[in-house]
């Protein structure tokens, strides 16, 4: 079976300058995990962290395959609406398991599976072009909503059943539709539920940002023909691996104690995720909400007002070597580069051997683009490793559903752990309710304040 591993040597001691001591991690590190793991099983036992279970949710997998290789199959384009937590999931396992241009394919290259489109942002240029280009008699809208109250989602719903109805008539335009969403409240239950619309729900206990491994990111893959079950092994993999509170074992754990210790003793508070592989673009974006949202606080969990929180942020190997690595490799000493290697491309293109009279194209003939990928994240992790700056890598054997469900689980795992580290509730988001209030406000909703946006001193300039 092909395990990931995590390859944290370019943090410690021994290889870095300023790294951290071997024996810190048999010693006090060891010992702030173990309360972090028993702090992470209270709430897991407390029903608290819903995607642990979703590995051995067999039912739920069930249904999404049965909605997949059914009722999606009759359509060319399924178009996720969803955002947030409801969205980045979808297009992570969309970019990496179906991999790049897998809308621009034909029929036969797509195996007959749909064309997958996925839209968070109601940026109305954006949605107005994806219509255009559909054919509303061929198209399926998996809305995803864990409230179904979003107001991005529930307008792009919208703007989406008016645009269906119009071509195929009231009654046919909800067979067009698919919804995933809470299992007994909010809007879009409630209209599932009149008007006989499938819906597959998301558990209680999943927040948005953890729900990749539920309906809401299986569900559009499983569409496009990748099974969840091989998403799921993998999970489950990381699951049994992370139930020992034994730091030297523990994958997520050490990545969550390492990153923790380099921003709360070090001050390296930004932490980058830089995939070497196209794929995993939206991997890296994924990680960055999961990160933030759940880790950047106002309050302790004890209820101390103490803004929290280190700062993720996603890059991209080798193209951000032309544009971020210059800040990684002399900015301020206050970042961790997690990279994330590919160790077998599955595809990969030769360099032919040509202009041999010219070194600066003769030297790259004979090689691949894989393999100057992979020469240049070691290169790069080992020039930030002689600059004392700390990185670690998550390699994967390939990117496969099973690798995959591996990464994404372990991710989620080391948030959680994160969490209790900082001592903050890693699975609400109190800070993104007053925005949402104010758009309710400003855009009318009953019940909501109209907000007063007054500006006593308006500045312009231009
Ligand atoms: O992680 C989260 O909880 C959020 O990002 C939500 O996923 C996002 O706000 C969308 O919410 P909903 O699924 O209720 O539409």
């Amino acid at each position: 079976m092909n395990q990931i591993r995590f390859d944290y040597g370019n943090m410690m001691a021994a290889r870095l300058e300023g790294g951290v001591e071997a024996e810190r991690l048999e010693g006090d590190l060891a010992d702030r995990f173990r309360g972090a793991h028993a702090a992470v099983a209270e709430w897991a036992a407390a029903g608290d962290l819903g995607f642990l279970d979703l590995p051995y949710a067999t039912d739920t997998v069930d249904r999404v395959v049965e909605l997949a290789d059914g009722f999606a199959q009759w359509f060319a384009d399924v178009v996720v609406l969803g955002i947030g937590g409801s969205g980045l999931g979808a297009t992570a396992l969309k970019e990496a398991l179906l991999g790049p241009f897998w809308n621009a394919r034909d029929e036969e290259e797509r195996e007959h599976f749909p064309r997958l489109h996925v839209v968070d942002n109601p940026d109305p240029h954006t949605f107005r072009r994806l219509l255009d280009q559909l054919d509303a008699t061929s198209t399926m809208f998996n809305v995803v909503s864990k409230s179904g109250a979003t107001a991005e989602t529930m307008a792009q719903y919208l703007v989406a059943r008016e645009w269906i109805e119009s071509a195929v008539g009231g009654d046919k335009a909800r067979g067009h539709f698919l919804f995933t969403t809470d299992p007994a409240e909010g809007a879009l239950r409630q209209i599932g539920d009149a008007e006989d619309i499938p819906t597959v729900p998301v558990p209680p206990n999943v927040g948005g940002r953890f729900s990749v491994l539920s309906p809401v990111g299986l569900l559009p893959a499983a569409v496009c023909g990748v099974d969840p079950h091989d998403l799921l092994a993998g999970a489950a993999d990381i699951v049994e691996r992370c139930r020992t509170d034994r730091l030297a074992e523990n994958p997520a754990g050490l990545l969550a104690v390492l990153l923790h210790h380099a921003d709360t003793e070090h001050g390296r508070s930004i932490h980058v995720l830089m995939p070497y592989a196209d794929r995993l673009r939206p991997l890296a974006s994924w990680f960055q909400q999961l990160w933030a949202e759940s880790l950047g606080k106002a309050v302790t969990r004890s209820g101390v007002s103490r803004p929290t929180g280190p700062t993720p942020l996603a890059a991209i190997g080798a193209t951000d070597q032309h544009s971020m690595l210059q800040l990684f490799m002399e900015g301020p000493q206050d970042k961790v580069v997690i990279f994330v290697e590919v160790t077998d491309p599955e595809i990969d293109v030769p360099i032919p051997e040509r202009h041999p009279g010219i070194p600066a194209l003769a030297y790259l003939g004979g090689h691949t683009l894989g393999g100057l990928i992979a020469a240049e994240r070691t290169a790069t992790a080992e020039a930030l490793r002689r600059e004392g700056r700390p990185n670690a890598t998550l390699v994967m054997p390939r990117v496969g559903a099973h690798e995959l469900g591996q990464v994404l689980m372990l991710l989620q795992i080391a948030t959680v752990y994160a969490g209790a580290l900082y001592d903050v509730d890693p699975m609400n988001q109190p800070g993104v309710e007053l925005g949402k209030r104010l758009t309710y406000g400003l855009m009318g909703r009953e019940g909501a304040d109209r907000p007063e946006i007054a500006d006593p001193d308006p500045r312009w300039v231009l």
